[in-house]
């Protein structure tokens, strides 16, 4: 049974892979400091409240808990906030990486699956994106994600990593199976803010609706969390299993706008989004969806929520449930 440390597992990606890896006898170690994630997300699972700028601390623990592995979710994810205070990025992301590669090194763990995103690509010069478009980040949350790419380009070259680097596209979506959704705060992705906006009223602002895009508002590509954290199993279990590194893109290749995602929030909910349409947002490019064919071909991987509908129902049925439940 792998003993896997899952940095960043009480956030929202990482607790539903912590949760999925327990229940697939993997034995999953949280390490989280808690600055963006919730405790009630860690349900039992083995954890140490720790930042990832504490080396010596985390390397202590890689070999105290003899861990085979390590899945790397930790990070700031807020593409505003990084414009507005990219140290903040560069020391959380970039140099939290860096700390974790070297209590790594010193533990002598060779195996980490590592969270990027479609942000390495910045504007790109096609749709869908392949892994060797040119990677061209326009914020400093992407730049801070593409020096640890590079960090971990060289880890392999000279120390033995090997890592697989997903790129994910719009993480979204709630697991059916386990008590775990959506809960950023201040929440910036559009489905939880749809739903929000059903549930208080208040209306959302969609940035922009004169994208050249049929609709003129911005096309993702909506991947479901339990697709992604299947996506992770896999790859740790090609790492260990004595796989090579390698990238790559993390998302169902198919966009939907932001009218689409409305529609189906209506749909789902039954009820109007009350919403305005505001300016356009520095940094968002009209379309970013993936060609995550070499996913599919060199881990077996594939999507299994390709419907928005059932990817909106998802996270609606996880809204419904935390604002009838008690907060923690
Ligand atoms: N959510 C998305 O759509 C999306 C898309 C692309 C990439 N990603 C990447 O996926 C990963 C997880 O995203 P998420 O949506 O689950 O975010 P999240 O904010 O829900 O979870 C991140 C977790 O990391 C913890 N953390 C942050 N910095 C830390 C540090 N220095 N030491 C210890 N713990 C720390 C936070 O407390 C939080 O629990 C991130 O690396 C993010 O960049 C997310």
């Amino acid at each position: 049974m792998p003993r896997v440390l899952v940095t960043g597992g009480a956030g929202y990606i990482g607790s539903h892979t912590a949760h999925l890896l327990r229940s697939r006898d993997h034995h999953p170690v949280v390490v989280d400091d808690l600055s963006r994630g919730h405790a009630h997300n860690l349900d039992g699972l083995p954890f140490h409240r720790l930042n990832l700028r504490d080396t010596r601390a985390l390397a202590s623990l890689l070999k105290n808990e003899a861990i085979d592995a390590v899945i790397h979710f930790a990070a700031f994810i807020a593409v505003g906030e990084s414009t507005r205070a990219p140290e903040l990025y560069f020391a959380n992301n970039t140099a939290g990486s860096f700390s974790l590669l070297e209590a790594m090194a010193e533990a002598r763990i060779s195996r980490l699956v590592f969270s990027s995103t479609a942000a390495v690509y910045g504007d790109p010069d096609a749709v869908p994106i392949p892994e060797h478009a040119r990677i061209a980040p326009v914020s400093p949350y992407g730049e801070s994600k593409v020096m640890v790419e590079r960090a971990l380009y060289w880890m392999d070259k000279f120390r033995g990593l090997r890592s697989i680097v997903l790129r994910y596209f719009n993480a979204c979506g709630a697991d059916p199976e386990f008590p775990l959704g959506e809960e950023h705060d201040p929440e910036t992705h559009l489905i939880p803010l749809l739903l929000q906006a059903v549930l208080t009223g208040r209306p959302i602002t969609i940035f922009g609706d004169d994208y050249p895009t049929p609709d003129g508002t911005c096309i993702r590509d909506y991947i479901h969390v339990r697709d992604l954290a299947e996506a992770h199993v896999l790859a740790l279990d090609y790492l260990i299993a004595g796989g090579p590194s390698g990238a790559f893109n993390a998302g169902t290749g198919a966009g939907h706008s932001v009218r689409d995602v409305i529609r189906a929030v209506e749909d789902v909910t039954g009820a109007k989004v009350p919403y305005t349409i505001g300016p356009r947002r520095a940094g968002d490019p009209p379309s970013l969806v993936a060609d995550s064919s070499a996913l599919q071909r060199t881990l077996g991987w594939r999507p299994r929520y390709t419907s928005l509908h059932e990817i909106v129902d998802s996270a609606w049925r996880f809204a419904r449930r935390s604002t009838t439940s008690p907060a923690e």
